[in-house]
């Protein structure tokens, strides 16, 4: 028998409209990419129980990611746009959502505990590419188009794009 807190862990859920609000109340004024991907970073890790690493890697040069804020065990520090999940959202602007990894060519394994993954294209302004949000669960399937259209509502808000 689960004790109640360990009940609620596991079944904490994210409300997006509410950390949407904290999000933009938290960041309300703020311009600068890393402080703003540090609070999001946080806000949604600690919102949802699914959420195992929720984390940023940054457009840094051409055809290349760099680890960026993020909440979880360490990640790698540099991915190129030729792989991996984060990659792949970073070349085709899409959002990736992978329900199982060990499917996905390419998959890049910061951790052995991660069994889903989805991670989205961060656009400025502007409308150009400035990184892309990526988040781990240790749960097959976890994520969906739910989840994919509030998180990029977050995104837009958060960054301009
Ligand atoms: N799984 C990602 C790599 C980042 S670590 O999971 C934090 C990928 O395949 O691009």
């Amino acid at each position: 028998m689960m004790s109640k807190a360990v009940t609620t862990m596991a079944a904490q859920r994210i409300d997006y409209a509410e950390t949407a609000k904290i999000i933009a109340a938290l960041t309300e004024g703020e311009t600068d990419p890393v402080a703003l991907m540090a609070t999001v970073a946080c806000e949604l890790h600690h919102a949802d129980a699914r959420f195992d690493w929720t984390g940023f890697y940054r457009v840094t040069e051409p055809g290349i990611l760099k680890i960026g804020p993020y909440q979880g065990g360490h990640g790698c520090l540099v991915i190129p746009f030729d792989r991996g999940v984060c990659g792949a959202a970073a070349r085709t602007g899409e959002v990736q959502l992978v329900p199982d990894v060990e499917a996905f060519p390419g998959h890049i394994a910061c951790s052995s505990s991660t069994r889903s993954e989805i991670v989205l294209p961060v656009r400025d302004a502007g409308g150009a590419i400035i990184g892309v949000l990526d988040i781990d669960s240790d749960r097959p399937d976890a994520f969906d188009q739910a989840d994919a259209t509030a998180l990029a509502a977050i995104l837009a808000t958060t960054f301009g794009g």
